[in-house]
C-alpha cells in the first residue's frame, strides 16, 4: 500500500504536459495543447491536453483521463505501478508499509480529528463507570436525576475527570497528538499552559448519522451561576453545529418506523424521553432549528412536532426559521408544555403514555400556533393586524397542496376574524408575487443558449446513462463546493448551502438515486465525503483509481461534452454557468426527479396491468393510489420547471 500522503505528492508532480511530452509532441492552442494521439493512428491531431485541469483526451478516439491514467494506458500498466513509474521520474521516494501504530498519525485530517474523538469519548465513558472519581461524582449525578443505567450506556455519556489535564495527559501517552486534541477542542492550549475543556464534567457525546462521536456536550455539575451550565465543542472539520442533531443516531430507525420526529431542546430531554419509551426524539441543542437539521430530519419523516420548553423565550426567534421549511413540504406542529416544565421534567413526571396522550390533545399546527401566538400582540391595533395577516398567508402560500392551503385559509379566516375571500386574495397576490420574482430574476440571469455547429465527436459517454444523470453527475463534480443562494419560494428569504450538499440531500431524501451502477459508485463516494469541507469531487474523481469512474469524470468535465448533441438537448448554457447556479442548480435536480419519477410511474404502470390480470384487486388500489401519489408529485415538479404538466 503507497501510503495517501505520498500518492498526493505524485499527483501534485505529475504535471500532465510535462508526463504526456516525455511521448508525445505538443503544440499550444489557445490554452490548451494538441498533438498526434498516441493510442491509436492519425494525421490530424486530436489529442488534446489540458494543463488547466490536468487532463488529457483524444476526440479521435475517446481515450482521456489524468496523467496516472495515461501512462497506465501508454505503458500498459496498473494504477499502483502506474504511480510509482512516476514517482521514480520525479525521485519520490515511496515506502510501501503495513499501516502501524504509528501511521495513525498520517491518516487525513478529518479522519485524525474523528479518531481522537472516538478515543475521548472511550476514555469518559470508562472513566464514569469504572474509576472512583467518575462513579462517585458523574454516576452519583446521573443516578440522582434518576437516569436509568441502559440510557446513559445508549448514549455513551460519561465523565471528564477534574483538574488541569489529566485527560491531556492520557490521550498524548496513548500517542494521541496534541495538534488533534486541540483542533477537536478537547483541550484548550495558550502559549504556555493548556487544561481539559470538560474537565469535571459529566459528557454527552454528540453522534452524526452514522453514529461516529464528533464532538461533546458536558455539564458542569455545581449550581454556579457564573458557569455556563454546558460547554460543547468548538466547531472544527468534523462538527458542524448547524448541521447536527443530538441524537438523531439513535432515532433515526425509530423516526422512520413511526414516521414522526420529535424535536426538543436539551441532551437531557432526549435521554428522559428515551427512557419514557418515546425513542423517535432529537434535540437542536439550545439552538433555533435550521434549514439544515430539518433537510436532515426530512430524510427520515416529513412529520415533526417541536417540543417548546413552558418558558421557552426564542419561540418567536424561531418562527422564522420554521416557515423556510414549511414549503418543503414538511408538516410541522408546536407543543408548549406547562409552565415551568421541560421534557425531560415533564416525561419524569408523567410517564410514556400519558406524555403522548398529552402531545396528541396539545400539539398544534405550525401555522395555527403562529397565528394565535401573533394575534395576541395585535389587539385593538388594524395596521398590526394587517401586517399579521401578511405574515401568517406568507406561510400559508408557500404551501405546495391546494388542499390544504384551502384548509389553513378557513381556519385563519375564523381565528383573525377576516373573510375567507380577503385571505385568498392575500395568497393570490403572493404567490402572484413570487412566481413573478422568480420569473424575472431568472430571465436576468439566463443566457440564451449559444447556437453550437459543431459536429459531433467521440466523447464517449455510457450510453446506458440517461441524459439526466449525466447532466445532474456534471454539475455535481464541477460545482461541488460552490455555495448557492437558493430562493424559499413564498419568501424574500433565501438560504445558503453548497451544491454538494443541496444536490445530494435532495436526491437522498426522496429516494431517488439512479440505478445506474456508475451513477450510484460517484454519488455515494460524493455522499460519503459530504462533510469534508475541502473535499474536491472533480479532482478526487479524475484522478479516481477505477478507470471507469475517472474516465466518466474526464469526459463529463470536458469542454467539448458541453458542445455535444445530449448536451444540447439538455439545454445549453456554456458561458455563464457559474454565475447562474442560483437557478441551473434546482433546475437540474427537478430535471433529474421528473426523469425517475417517469421512471416509477412506468414500473407501477406494468405492475397494475399485472395485479388485474391477476385479479389481486387490493393490490391494484394500493398500485393505483401510489400512483396518483406520484403523478402529483410529477406535476409540481413540472409546475416547478415551467412545464405544463403531462398527463
Ligand atoms: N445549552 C448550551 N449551553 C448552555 C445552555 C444550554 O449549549 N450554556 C444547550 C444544551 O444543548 C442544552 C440545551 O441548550 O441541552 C437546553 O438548555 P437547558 O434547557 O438549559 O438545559 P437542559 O438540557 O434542560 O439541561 P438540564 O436538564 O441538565 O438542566
Ligand atoms: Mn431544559
Amino acid at each position: 500500500m503507497i501510503d495517501p500522503a505520498t500518492i498526493e505528492r505524485i499527483l501534485d508532480a505529475a504535471e500532465i504536459s510535462d508526463v504526456v511530452s516525455d511521448f508525445v509532441t505538443l503544440r499550444k492552442r489557445g490554452v490548451n495543447m494538441l498533438g498526434l494521439c498516441p493510442f491509436h493512428n492519425e494525421k490530424t491531431p486530436s489529442f488534446t491536453v489540458s494543463p488547466a485541469k490536468g487532463i488529457f483526451k483524444c476526440f479521435g478516439c475517446g481515450k482521456g483521463g489524468n496523467s496516472v491514467n495515461f501512462i497506465m494506458e501508454h505503458e500498459n500498466l496498473s494504477y499502483p505501478e502506474a504511480l510509482k513509474w512516476l514517482a521514480s521520474k520525479y525521485k519520490i521516494a515511496v515506502v510501501e508499509e503495513e499501516e502501524s501504530e504509528e501511521q495513525k498519525h498520517l491518516k487525513d485530517e478529518r479522519e485524525s480529528l474523528m479518531i481522537v474523538t472516538a478515543f475521548a469519548q472511550k476514555f469518559f465513558t470508562r472513566y464514569l463507570w469504572e474509576e472512583n472519581e467518575g462513579r462517585t461524582i458523574g454516576l452519583s449525578y446521573f443516578r440522582e436525576r434518576s437516569f436509568r443505567d441502559d440510557i446513559l450506556k445508549k448514549f455513551e455519556v460519561g465523565f471528564a475527570p477534574d483538574g488541569k489535564t489529566p485527560f491531556t495527559d492520557a490521550a498524548q501517552k496513548q500517542g494521541y497528538r496534541i495538534e488533534y486534541l486541540e483542533k477537536t477542542g478537547l483541550t484548550i492550549k495558550r502559549d504556555d499552559w493548556m487544561r481539559d475543556r470538560f474537565a469535571g464534567r459529566v459528557i454527552f457525546p454528540i453522534h452524526n448519522l452514522a453514529g461516529r462521536v464528533i464532538a461533546f456536550g458536558g455539564r458542569i455539575l455545581k449550581d454556579d451561576k457564573k458557569t455556563a451550565k454546558y460547554l460543547n465543542s468548538p466547531e472544527s472539520d468534523i462538527y458542524h453545529k448547524s448541521r447536527v442533531l443530538y441524537g438523531i443516531y439513535q432515532a433515526k430507525r425509530e423516526i422512520t418506523q413511526l414516521d414522526k420526529c420529535y424535536l426538543v431542546e436539551g441532551y437531557t430531554d432526549v435521554l428522559s424521553m428515551h427512557q419514557a419509551g418515546i425513542t423517535n426524539v432529537v434535540a437542536s441543542s439550545g439552538t433555533a432549528l435550521t434549514p439544515d437539521q430539518i433537510r436532515m430530519v426530512r430524510r427520515f419523516s416529513q412529520n415533526i412536532t417541536i417540543i417548546y420548553d413552558g418558558d421557552a423565550a426564542g419561540i418567536k426567534a424561531s418562527l422564522r426559521g420554521i416557515d423556510l421549511v414549511l414549503e418543503e413540504g414538511m408538516n410541522v406542529k408546536v407543543l408548549l408544555l406547562p409552565d415551568g416544565k421541560d421534557p425531560d421534567s415533564f416525561a419524569k413526571q408523567k410517564g410514556a403514555s400519558a406524555f403522548l396522550e398529552y402531545i396528541k390533545n396539545n400539539e398544534t399546527d405550525f401555522i395555527r400556533f403562529k397565528t394565535q401566538l401573533l394575534l395576541k400582540e395585535t389587539e385593538n391595533d388594524p395596521i398590526a393586524k394587517a401586517k399579521l395577516i401578511t405574515e401568517v398567508i406568507r406561510s400559508v402560500a408557500v404551501i405546495p397542496e391546494a388542499i390544504t392551503r384551502s384548509v389553513y385559509i378557513k381556519d385563519c379566516s375564523r381565528l383573525l376574524d377576516v373573510d375567507e375571500e380577503v385571505l385568498y386574495t392575500e395568497v393570490r397576490r403572493q404567490k402572484y408575487k413570487q412566481d413573478e420574482d422568480f420569473r424575472k430574476k431568472e430571465e436576468r440571469k439566463m443566457v440564451s443558449a449559444p447556437k453550437v455547429q459543431q459536429e459531433e465527436r467521440t466523447i464517449s459517454l455510457p450510453s446506458d446513462m440517461l441524459t439526466e444523470d449525466l447532466q445532474f453527475l456534471r454539475f455535481l463534480l464541477k460545482h461541488a463546493n460552490a455555495v448557492i443562494q437558493l430562493k424559499i419560494k413564498g419568501s424574500k428569504e433565501a438560504f445558503e448551502t453548497t451544491v454538494k450538499e443541496f444536490m445530494v440531500t435532495e436526491i437522498e431524501a426522496d429516494e431517488l438515486v439512479s440505478e445506474n451502477p456508475l451513477f450510484q459508485k460517484v454519488f455515494y463516494e460524493v455522499a460519503d465525503h459530504i462533510e469534508e469541507a475541502g473535499f474536491d469531487p472533480w479532482r478526487y474523481f479524475i484522478y479516481h483509481a477505477d478507470g471507469e469512474v475517472s474516465k466518466l469524470a474526464t469526459d463529463l468535465l470536458s469542454d467539448k461534452y458541453i458542445e455535444s448533441k445530449r448536451w444540447k438537448k439538455a439545454g445549453a448554457y456554456t458561458e455563464a454557468e457559474e454565475d447562474i447556479l442560483d437557478i441551473l442548480i434546482p433546475r437540474i435536480v427537478n430535471e433529474y426527479k421528473l426523469s425517475k419519477v417517469k421512471l416509477i410511474l412506468d414500473e407501477i404502470e406494468k405492475a397494475i396491468d399485472a395485479a388485474s390480470a391477476a385479479n389481486d384487486f387490493d393490490k391494484v388500489i394500493e398500485e393505483q393510489s401510489m400512483y396518483m401519489n406520484l403523478k402529483r408529485v410529477q406535476k409540481e415538479l413540472s409546475d416547478a420547471l415551467g412545464r405544463r404538466a403531462i398527463n
